[in-house]
């Protein structure tokens, strides 16, 4: 999605924006562009359509000299990818706006500004923030006064960016709906919608809040004004996981660097959290124990991955802890009329926290009854974090590549340990819990064998880069990991994939499979496993080409048409994180020969804070 940078510097700021709009550039993006104040009160912009490198060309040929200055990623939503589209969008050339978000009523605001003789450059809806903060600006007061009346006009979402001739030591920025934060400089002060972007500059963020405005103001004077106009101070927080997490090491991707990482962030996110035999419930807040034994029902909101996780825990919720489980895409969720039981638990989950649906989904569950919300997430002073009951944070770290892989398997990992808080006080078999807890000790060992395996895998994907279509399965708790598999072979190779429980097949997609469609199962040993087998052979009677990844003590042997690869024996309760590994390492090697922009595919955002 769109990103921002700013900076009120006491250098040159080109260098430090184009470099924060490089660190962005994994949110997805079709467009760049710059707007700086130079030192003769002139206000210079460069925009190109295209990579970030197309702008620095730009720069290169004529550069933006000057101290102050705002730049930005677009992802296109009002008006196709163009020059005239990217941001910042300028208004009588004195001011210039960057703006990530929805406004959803630009059509009306752009009615009465062409009334009052304003002519529109582009199709975006962020031009009519500049041209209403021109006409405010002209009335009384200074910017940031201007600012705010402006924003009191806007409906929709926002985080904002803005720096104006008049004053030319300020850059305000504002946020409702999408994350903006300030990094603390050293006499220097900065504007990002994500502290990664600042991370040459700066270790020191301040999170905004919704409704927050900030001055910036030359010399690293920082002032923020809550939605009720009241001055605030906020908390400065220091980013803990340095900037190596912003640079691919030694591997070619962002997304194989996720994968490996996957041992040690899986060890992190259990750190501190099990006692002897199970779970220490004060992990997920202090009003979790009271929460917790109160819960008769569990609702799970989430998107995309995170919504396969939610999936996953389903199973576990249900068979482990006995506790009826819903789960639902919040996109749905948030727009239909929800019964909601006494003793409710709302869960979201997500990677960012600042995914707009799942946000919108959790505002809405607040007013609806529930018992209290819980939110598992990995970015720590996201909305999500900020405005829910409970916390469990996934420490996977800063996750780059548009396809999510470490914050999926740790999302897994917390939501096994918050099956076991729940399990303990609804009666879960001591032996079974114990089992459990030493299994999840044992996972990052298992999950550094599986990795080990990458060159077979590399050497199955061959057979995959001609192919157009894909055919997943996997059953029980397996399903959702077949649905996840296909997520990211379609997500980063484009190849057309879906995913059925296995005992679906006979119901329908059986027609598809033919020697073009390969079939992809996750077999681990568990008691589905014969009913698996049966629907295998069901696919090998079709001509279908079997690919199984199953378990090193279970009989699948390789044949004709069935390339099996054994995995290393797993407690049956953790084989959902464990099956998912090959396939996200499958998915990488098909998208590599494939030639696909992996980190970055097509048309998609790392963080959907749009709805
Ligand atoms: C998956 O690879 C995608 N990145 C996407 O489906 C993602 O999981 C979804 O947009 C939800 O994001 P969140 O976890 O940040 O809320």
């Amino acid at each position: 999605m769109c990103g921002i940078v700013g900076a009120v510097a006491g250098r040159n700021v080109q260098g430090i924006l184009l470099e924060g709009l490089k660190r962005l550039e994994y949110r997805g993006y079709d467009s760049a562009g710059m707007a700086v104040l130079g030192e003769s009160g002139s206000l210079d912009r460069r925009r190109a359509v295209g990579k970030v490198a197309a702008l620095a060309e730009r720069l290169e040929q004529m550069a933006l000299p000057g101290s102050v200055g705002i730049a930005h990623t677009r992802w296109a939503t009002h008006g196709k990818p163009s020059e005239e589209n990217a941001h910042p969008h300028q208004s009588a050339g004195r001011l210039a706006v960057v703006h990530n978000g929805i406004i959803e009523n630009f059509e009306t605001l752009k009615a009465d500004l062409q009334a009052s003789g304003y002519v529109f450059e582009s199709q975006t809806d962020t031009e009519v923030i500049a041209h209403l903060l021109d006409r405010e600006s002209q009335a009384q007061g200074d910017l940031m006064a201007a600012v705010q009346r402006v924003l009191a006009r806007l409906d929709g979402a926002y985080a904002l960016g803005v720096v104006h001739a008049a004053e030319p030591d300020v850059v305000i920025g504002a946020r409702k709906g999408s994350p903006l934060v300030v990094g603390v400089g050293i006499e220097e002060a900065f504007l990002a919608s994500d502290p990664l972007a600042l991370l040459q500059v700066t270790d020191r963020f301040i999170y905004l809040q919704e409704g927050d405005v900030v001055r910036l103001t030359r010399g690293g004077v920082i002032e923020i004004v809550d939605a009720e106009g009241r001055s605030v101070e906020r908390e400065i927080q220091t980013f803990e996981h340095g900037d190596g997490a912003a640079n691919k090491g030694n591997y070619r991707h962002f997304m194989l660097k996720e994968i490996h990482e996957q041992p040690a962030v899986i060890a992190q996110t259990l750190e501190g959290r099990l006692t002897d035999r199970g779970v220490l419930v004060k992990s997920f807040g202090v009003e979790a124990e009271a929460l917790f034994s109160q819960a008769r029902q569990i609702h799970i909101i989430a998107c995309g991955t995170s919504y396969h996780a939610g999936m996953v825990a389903r199973y576990w919720l249900e068979r482990y802890a006995g506790i009826p489980t819903q789960v639902e895409v919040a996109s749905e969720y948030r727009y239909r009329r929800v019964v909601v039981p006494e003793g409710t638990l709302f869960v979201t989950l997500s990677q960012s926290g600042e995914t707009a649906d799942t946000l919108a989904a959790l505002r809405f569950a607040k007013g609806s009854g529930y018992l209290g919300s819980l939110a598992i997430c990995n970015v720590p002073g996201s909305s999500l974090v900020r405005e829910s009951d409970l916390t469990l944070m996934t420490h996977a770290g800063p996750e780059i590549g548009v396809a999510s892989t470490k914050a999926f398997t740790t999302q897994l990992t917390a939501l096994m340990l918050f099956t076991l808080a729940l399990g303990r006080q609804r009666g879960i078999d001591d032996g079974q819990q114990a089992d459990i807890v030493a299994a999840l000790r044992g996972l990052p060992a298992l999950v550094t064998r599986v990795l080990a395996l990458d060159p077979e895998i590399e050497r199955l994907s061959v057979d995959f880069a001609e192919k157009h279509h894909a055919l997943f399965l996997g059953r029980g708790a397996h399903f959702p990991i077949a649905l996840e598999g296909a997520l990211k072979l379609k997500e980063i190779s484009y190849i057309h994939a879906e995913a059925y429980p296995a005992g679906e097949l006979k119901h329908g997609p059986l027609a598809l499979v033919d020697s073009e469609m390969p079939v992809i199962s996750v077999a681990p040993n568990d008691e589905l496993l014969d009913k698996l087998k049966s629907n295998l052979q069901e696919v090998r009677a079709r001509g279908g080409e079997l690919y199984v990844f199953g378990d090193e003590q279970v009989a699948i042997e390789p044949e004709e048409g069935i390339k099996v690869l054994h995995l290393p024996h797993v407690d049956e309760a953790l084989a959902p994180i464990l099956y998912t590994l090959p396939l996200q390492l499958l998915s990488y090697h098909v998208a590599v020969l494939k030639g696909t922009d992996v980190d970055q595919p097509r048309n998609l955002a790392k963080s959907v804070t749009v709805e």
